[in-house]
């Protein structure tokens, strides 16, 4: 059975049973920045599992793209992965343990409706107690039982192992959950040999039923919440690999093509060989450059923070072990394309992005190539036992090494790395980029005429009308503004139309005949974060910033940003019309608009 058909399947499934399908968000989560990415399908539904209703009901059932960093160290194994697709189902104060793991059992077992797969590779944990709930999970056993599964197959676990909260604060509580013999004809006879077969993924975690009825806050249960809910999940590489008997993930249909063209490429230069290392490169490669996609069409590029960093880490980690086999003239294009022909019919938005993530992550592979083998001959050069954080910092700051790449080769070679000596250093310079922060930021300006001013005044109004006719994914990436012209660059992933920016216009247009009057605040920049003021460079602002509001004399505001200055003190001196002269891709998920005042 391939994929596509577990993904079917499993909706089908719980549709039957009363769920209604939602859509799988973005990897970038919309209103949870305790997260850098989407991490679980449960994420989208917190405040629902916290007792908001659901327009669609209680029981709910979706696909979701994950991205989980914490397991980058352990990808080249048999089943971790940076990226995944969950397959999940809710209820939210509905059903609850009984129908939840009946369900779980019949979609895992049924060969009309569900995988399949043989009952007697399955295996169970269930909540043992912890210091906060001392008491079993009884119930759970005896449901388990009472489906069949004998009793030296279900374990109780103690502490946090069957304990489920997706961080410090937020919706948690006990959870089972379900392991398949991957080898098949482990005859395991008790909780320690459970526990040494895990460890060496003889079998492997497949499915997790949490039960929601606590909550969380800063790391304490703070009670009990006023519905119980249900909440799985089941990561779709590792189904793929029990239904379709595979020992690792690597060898399900997901990644199939994938390892195949690696294979092909490593060919050519006779790297070919059974050697765990190479199998390593190649499954390491084949999950970054995968999730490297997925997060790139979700509008996130190669930068030196958050989001961008890990991407960036991800795409420079494949450079690197592309090294290792040899394959390095042979460009990361060519895996890119095999990625997203697999994934093009499941999610076709790949396909419409495809040029502009291949062009981006090109654009990373030769930014550090650049400079790589340089890096590497530095590294080697160092040549003692340990590195200062100055000289991994070097690295980093003049060969783009990201640390944790730094960290590996070293512990390669045996070497130690400084590390809080380098997080001194990234601060001081932090702190001197900061310092240089406020003349950067001025807004891109560059002269001090009076009309270069009032365009000024007008990108921020136009930010602010994209924004409202596009959403609030639209942020500056740049800009640069001289007395003629605005040229403008925001995060945006398709063409803007012509209607939307006639729209954008007429936004700014009416903004300027309604005398709008420019007032300078200056406010503590997590207030200002907070409030939902508009700013694009937050880590590099001072604590204290200057915060440009542009409204009506009636109260109406037009826009309210982060910025330097310099403005005017009122839109009647713009004295022009505000028009929109092209709009193009500047470069993966950015657009680039130019815009003049055309005088009347
Ligand atoms: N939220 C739980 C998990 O991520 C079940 O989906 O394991």
């Amino acid at each position: 059975m391939q994929s596509e058909n577990i993904r079917n399947r499993f909706l089908e499934f719980f549709k039957k049973r009363g769920h209604k399908i939602i859509n799988g968000v973005s990897l970038v989560p919309k209103d949870d920045p305790s997260v850098l990415f989407t991490t679980a399908g449960m994420q989208p539904l917190i405040p629902y599992l916290l007792g908001k209703k659901h327009s669609k009901g209680s029981r709910l059932a979706s696909v979701q793209k994950c991205v989980r960093m914490q397991d980058i160290e352990e990808v080249g194994d048999s089943t971790h992965d940076t990226f995944f697709e969950m397959l999940g189902n809710w209820s939210l104060g509905d059903y609850f343990k009984k129908d939840a793991i009946k369900w779980s059992y019949e979609f895992l077992t049924s060969k009309e409706e569900g995988l399949g797969l043989d009952p007697s590779r399955i295996f169970v944990t269930v909540f043992g107690g912890n210091k906060i709930i001392p008491s079993k999970d009884i119930e759970s056993f005896e449901l388990w039982r009472g489906l069949g599964i004998p009793e030296e197959r279900i374990y109780f676990m103690e502490g946090n192992t069957n304990w489920w909260s997706s961080g410090d604060s937020g919706p948690c509580g006990t959870d089972t959950e379900m392991f398949y013999d991957v080898c098949g004809g482990l005859n395991l006879k008790n909780k320690e040999e459970f526990i040494k077969a895990d460890s060496e993924q003889k079998i492997v975690e497949i499915w997790n039923d949490v039960f929601i009825e606590y909550e969380k806050k800063d790391g304490k249960i703070i009670g009990k919440l006023p519905q119980k809910n249900v909440d799985t999940g089941a990561g779709l590489e590792r189904l793929a690999m029990a239904t379709q008997d595979k020992d690792n993930i690597f060898e399900t249909d997901l990644f199939v093509p994938i390892m195949s063209e690696l294979d092909k490429l490593a060919k050519k230069t006779n790297k070919l060989s059974d050697d765990i290392s190479v199998l390593k490169a190649k499954r390491i490669i084949a999950d970054h450059i995968r999730t490297a996609v997925f997060i790139i069409a979700d509008e996130v590029i190669p930068s030196n923070t958050g989001r961008g960093y890990i991407l960036r880490r991800l795409i420079r980690r494949s450079v690197r072990y592309m090294d290792v086999l040899n394959i390095s003239d042979v460009s990361m294009a060519l895996i890119v394309d095999v990625v997203i022909k697999k994934y093009k019919e499941t999610h076709p938005y790949l396909n419409e992005k495809h040029t502009e993530i291949k062009k981006e992550i090109k654009k990373e592979e030769g930014r550090f190539r650049a400079t790589l083998q340089k890096g590497l001959n530095e590294l080697e050069k160092i040549n003692k036992e340990n590195i200062s954080g100055e000289e991994a910092f070097r690295l980093f700051s003049t060969y783009g090494f990201p640390v944790e790449m730094t960290l590996e080769i070293a512990s390669e070679n045996k070497q130690v790395v400084d590390i809080d000596a380098f997080d001194k250093e990234m601060k001081k310079h932090q702190e001197k980029s900061r310092a240089g922060a406020k003349q950067k930021f001025k807004g891109g300006l560059i002269d001090t005429d009076p009309h270069t001013t009032k365009l000024h005044t007008c990108a921020h109004l136009m930010l602010a009308g994209l924004r409202k006719n596009l959403g609030e994914h639209i942020s500056q990436a740049g800009s640069n503004i001289n007395k003629d012209r605005i040229r403008f660059d925001v995060t945006h992933y398709e063409k803007i139309d012509r209607d939307i920016l006639n729209k954008v216009e007429d936004y700014v247009n009416k903004a300027i005949e309604e005398n709008c009057d420019i007032l300078m605040e200056q406010i503590k920049k997590e207030d200002a974060k907070n409030s939902g003021v508009l700013g694009c460079f937050w880590e590099k602002y001072p604590d204290i910033i200057d915060v440009y509001t542009i409204k009506t004399e009636k109260g109406m505001v037009y826009s309210k940003e982060v910025c330097g200055g310099p403005h005017i003190k009122n839109t009647r001196e713009i004295k022009g019309k505000f028009k929109i002269k092209k709009e193009s891709a500047s470069s993966a998920g950015v657009r680039r608009i130019k815009c003049e005042l055309e005088y009347i």
